[in-house]
């Protein structure tokens, strides 16, 4: 089974990356052959800093290996170190109905948020299309908000295969309900552009600042309080044992603990669950070199892969 998933290097992670995405990801890595990138080409869509782009690519390796990703099992590499993927992109381009791509609303979302409405951010589903369908991808584990692009890709392969023949693979999304989307700081979907989310590097001053300041109602310290919608309790879950986040409940509905105690707790469990991130982040820091080797090691493998599949549509369009 192939699995294949990419980030954008498009600022420093958040736990909605990890909790959504990365997480799934890196256990998935034990359960097939698993390519996982960086989508610096998708990232240019909305960085125009050459500086920025480098330091955030770094970040992304940094961050997916510090989190367990493991380089002999998984193939980690740069998007744009696999240039064949954007010959398949044109290709996938000319059978991709313009409606398909009109109806998606990552798009829409994002020029009503003020990025410029340029030709790469409309066709951003091909691209990610074309990610997908290189590696002959079987499963892609996403947050929610990549769903209509995996249905995006799936449909492009329908339509390519209809035309030229079964040259293409069709994926499935992997979307975990529990940590589909994951809250920010105002309880929207934690985003890299919200300003509402707490960053896997983030130092332990300011994630302990970001927790506390957590905004709760105004229920009395000996009073009841609500779990229905609760950002504590929804952030607690993610990494709280079944028994304590029981026990986190009872204690909300039984009254007498003020929110000022849960968001203590809150900031202990979630800062510990990141310990061996920490260190193994820390160990990668000190030895520049290696996350270089596992990209260029990673573009090998990738491209080797890319190009059986890329070779195959050629010949099946008529190109040789
Ligand atoms: P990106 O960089 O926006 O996000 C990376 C992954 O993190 C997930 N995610 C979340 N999950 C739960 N809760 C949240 N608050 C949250 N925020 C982000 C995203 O769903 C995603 O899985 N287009 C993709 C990158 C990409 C890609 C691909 C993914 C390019 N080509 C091919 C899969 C396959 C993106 O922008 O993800």
């Amino acid at each position: 089974m192939r699995i294949l998933s990419g980030i954008q290097p498009s600022g420093r992670l958040h736990l909605g990356n990890y909790f959504g995405m990365m997480r799934p990801a890196i256990e998935l890595q034990e359960k097939g052959e698993a390519f996982y990138f960086i989508a610096d080409y998708h990232a240019l869509t909305s960085i125009q800093s050459p500086a920025d782009l480098r330091v955030f690519s770094r970040e992304v390796a940094l961050d997916l290996l510090a989190s367990g990703l493991d380089p002999g099992r998984a193939v980690l590499f740069r998007q744009s170190d696999v240039p064949e993927v954007t010959e398949l992109s044109w290709i996938l381009s000319t059978v991709t109905p313009m409606g398909l791509l009109q109806r998606c609303h990552s798009y829409k979302d994002k020029v009503a948020r003020g990025l410029a409405a340029s030709h790469g951010l409309f066709a951003y589903p091909v691209l990610m299309a074309a990610d997908i369908l290189i590696y002959d991808s079987d499963l892609v584990p996403v947050g929610r908000d990549q769903k209509q692009h995996v249905e995006v890709a799936r449909d492009i392969a329908i339509k390519f295969n209809e035309i030229y023949g079964q040259a293409l693979k069709l994926p499935e999304a992997e979307i975990r309900d529990s940590v589909a989307v994951v809250p920010g700081l105002d309880g929207q979907k934690m985003s890299k552009s919200y300003g509402n989310g707490i960053f896997l590097s983030e130092p332990e001053g300011s994630f302990r600042k970001k927790v506390m300041g957590i905004k709760t109602d105004s229920t009395p310290v000996e009073a009841p309080k609500s779990i229905e919608g609760s950002l504590i309790l929804q952030l607690y879950r993610l990494v709280g044992t079944p028994a304590e986040c029981r026990a986190m409940e009872a204690s909300f509905q039984a009254g007498g603990t003020g929110y000022g105690e849960y968001k203590k707790e809150l900031f202990r469990a979630l800062w510990g669950h990141f310990a061996n991130y920490r260190r193994r982040r820390a160990e990668l820091e000190a030895s520049p070199g290696r996350v270089e080797a596992v990209l260029e090691e990673g573009a090998m493998k990738a491209r080797a892969a890319a190009r059986v599949v890329l070779g195959r549509v050629r010949k099946a369009v008529g190109l040789c």
